[in-house]
């Protein structure tokens, strides 16, 4: 049963309308202060509200129920008694969306009120569609970025899920550098696609379990590029962004990166957090040609190489929240049932 909300003043009103409203349940309120409160509590599908109130005119209580959050979308139809020639401006102004004129007629009081109800009715249904629906693309879209990333891993053999983590340390930047959560998650899932150019790569190369030599190493080095052209040409801007992460994760800040050896800022910024996520995770975790390096070690390292190899900004961010890195790499690094 759809819920209404009356706030008026006058008992004998509210009496009426709830007589005439009987097919609904009917919730009210005398004055403005606990009108708003039960709006919120109840949150009825349709507000009746008296513009003639003592203590809150209901001028001024449409002005808060619009400006909360939980409520501001419930219709609002305001209540009149000869209120004087610009009434309806203003109530239109504040986000009612009728008016009824006391003393009531009955018929046409049902018939507004049915058609109002009905037409919020209708739009949170919408609503919660779209939502549920943006909400199943949202998954589908990190289900098939991760299936991708992890085609990618399985031939490279790089266990420990390198690319997730490398992804989570490149949302944890952008947190530190104040990015909304939004663009944190987008980054993320674009991160995890960093290096699908591996896929391009021979699996003699790829695993080798020794130092490659120059002609394997310059074969490895195209996998930036690789990557870069296998998302480009999407329509979608999260691969747009996985493009400019998988070409420009390997660039250094002093130029001597590659693949096209870009320097400072002219590297996206989103690929300069990313080579720091991407040696961060390398350098901690075994791979077929390298041992771990001790957590002092990797430190060191980022202190030597800040300002030459990496972005020195987000290596001070590192550096200064070394030990929670150090954290989410060992939580990252659990096999996944143990998380
Ligand atoms: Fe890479
Ligand atoms: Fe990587």
């Amino acid at each position: 049963m759809a819920k209404i909300l009356i706030i008026d003043d006058t008992p004998e009103y509210i009496e009426m309308l709830s007589s005439i409203l009987s097919e609904y349940e009917i919730y009210a309120a005398k004055e403005g202060k606990k009108g708003l409160a039960l709006a919120e509590m109840v949150m009825p599908d349709l507000i009746l509200l008296d513009i003639n109130m003592p203590l809150m005119t209901g001028y001024e209580v449409c002005r808060r129920l619009k400006a909360m959050d939980k409520v501001h979308a419930i219709p609002v139809i305001f209540l009149t008694a000869n209120e004087g020639s610009n009434y309806e401006e203003i109530g239109f102004n504040l986000g009612a969306v009728d008016f009824i004129s006391k003393p009531f007629h009955a018929g046409l009081l049902k018939s507004r009120v049915k058609t109002h109800v009905s037409l919020y009715q209708l739009q949170c249904n919408l609503q919660s569609q779209v939502e549920s629906q943006t909400e199943e693309i949202r998954k589908l879209n990190f289900e098939m970025t991760y299936l991708a990333a992890s085609i990618a891993e399985l031939k490279s053999k790089e266990t420990g899920e390198h690319l997730r983590r490398v992804a989570e340390f490149c949302y944890l930047f952008c947190k530190f550098l104040g990015k909304d959560e939004t663009e944190c998650e987008k980054i993320k899932m674009a991160a995890v696609l960093h290096d699908i150019g591996k896929v391009g790569i021979s699996d003699e190369i790829l695993n080798k379990p020794s130092a490659l030599d120059a002609q394997e190493w310059k074969i490895m080095k195209t996998h930036s590029l690789l990557g870069y052209e296998m998302l480009v040409d999407s329509e979608f801007e999260l691969m747009q962004l996985a493009a400019v992460i998988a070409l420009e994760h390997h660039e250094r800040w002093d130029g001597e990166g590659y693949p096209y050896g870009k320097e400072g800022e002219t590297i996206s910024l989103i690929g300069r957090i990313c080579a720091v996520a991407d040696v961060f995770d390398s350098l901690l975790d075994k791979r077929a040609y390298k041992e771990p390096w001790e957590e002092k070690a990797v430190r060191d390292y980022f202190i030597m190489m800040r300002g030459s190899q990496f972005d020195p900004q987000i290596t001070d961010i590192l550096l200064e929240n070394f030990d929670m890195f150090i954290y989410t790499w060992k939580a990252l690094k659990r096999p996944r049932s143990k998380r």
